[in-house]
């Protein structure tokens, strides 16, 4: 199996801060109930003229400077993603032109909702894995959405969930390096969001697959590299609401430390939330070369995708 080493984060939100206050002057709820049954103080919304692709570009910029790579050495770009700017040209196409990306290289988006990010990582790597040839062996992958832009803002059961923002990653692939995917779908209208919006969700219906989908995913990765929670770094799972990882730290009684947790800031940014908490942890010198963590993601689809690999370089 061909590994693929975590290599720097970038990440970009936007301007406008909507806390669960200005929310509850919209519509009948409370900084209680949302604080409560999600973990949710907070979250960015695009503001006036602010577009998904400036920030998936960002993103993609600071994880590219941060590499300490060119523009050329990267051989394929992923973005993750259920609401960009246009159908046509894809998110990762923009972010191609706008970072001198090679012309010569696969270029695309992809639709897993919020396991998108995860889907990315598979996709890209299997990219690079089929062009044996190419000496380009790094992957650019992105997660952003602009979901305020598809929220109906009088339902409270959805609007107080969901925030705006990027993430972006870039990986190596190598030869030797510790890595396994486990990625999932069952067809299912839990989760709905039309083309012009608005989106639409049996909270409940999902809560019941997230918990049980994240352990199992999560115990998928695990087994197939021979590994335990304990020998983890970080698990990094979609931010989607804190009550969920609760429930999956409960059921493996893992250490909760372990679990990555920001919706608190962010809400959920569907493909963007596990790229993003990569980010932050990193610029908070908290993901450090040779750690090993898990990320795992479910959503949408309904999909679901975990991973662990190997952040690059050798622990201290
Ligand atoms: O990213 C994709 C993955 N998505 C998820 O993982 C989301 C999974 N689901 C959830 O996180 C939870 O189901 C929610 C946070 C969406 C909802 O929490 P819940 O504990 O499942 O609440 P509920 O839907 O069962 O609603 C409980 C009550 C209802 O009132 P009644 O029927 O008990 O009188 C709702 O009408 O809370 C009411 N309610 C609200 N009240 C105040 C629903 N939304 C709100 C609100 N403020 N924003």
């Amino acid at each position: 199996m061909k590994g693929f080493e975590l290599i720097s984060t970038g990440g970009a939100l936007p301007g406008r801060l909507v806390t669960n206050d200005d929310l509850s002057r919209m519509v009948d709820t409370s900084d209680e109930w949302i604080t409560t049954r999600t973990g949710i103080r907070q979250r960015h919304f695009c503001a006036e003229g602010e577009t998904i692709t400036d920030l998936a570009v960002k993103a993609a910029r600071q994880a590219l400077e941060r590499s300490g790579l060119s523009a050329a050495d990267i051989g394929c770009c992923v973005c993750g993603t259920l609401s960009s700017q246009y159908a046509s040209p894809s998110t990762a196409c923009l972010v191609q032109r706008d970072l001198g990306l090679a012309e010569d290289i696969p270029v695309l988006d992809v639709n897993a909702a919020c396991s998108g990010f995860i889907y990315g990582v598979g996709v890209a790597r299997g990219l690079l894995a089929t062009r044996e040839n190419d000496p380009r062996r790094y992957a650019l992958v992105i997660g952003c959405e602009h979901l305020s832009r598809l929220m109906d803002m009088t339902d409270r059961s959805t609007c107080v969930l969901f925030g705006d923002g990027a993430g972006a990653a870039i990986f190596e692939l190598t030869g030797d390096a510790e890595f396994a995917i486990d990625l999932g779908a069952r067809g299912d209208m839990a989760i709905t969001t039309p083309a012009g919006g608005p989106i639409g969700m049996d909270g409940r219906a999902v809560f019941r697959f997230a918990v049980d989908a994240l352990p199992r995913s999560l115990g998928a990765v695990l087994a197939a590299t021979g590994h335990t929670i304990d020998d983890l770094d970080w698990v990094v799972c979609h931010q989607a609401n804190s009550r969920i990882i609760d429930h999956c730290v409960k059921k493996l009684q893992a250490d909760p430390d372990k679990f990555y947790k920001n919706m608190d800031r962010h809400g959920n940014t569907s493909a963007a939330s596990i790229p993003v908490a990569l980010n932050e942890l990193a610029e908070q010198g908290r993901l450090t070369p040779g750690m090993r963590i898990a990320c795992i993601g479910f959503g949408g689809g309904l999909t679901w995708g975990g991973m662990v690999l190997k952040v690059k370089g050798s622990k201290a």
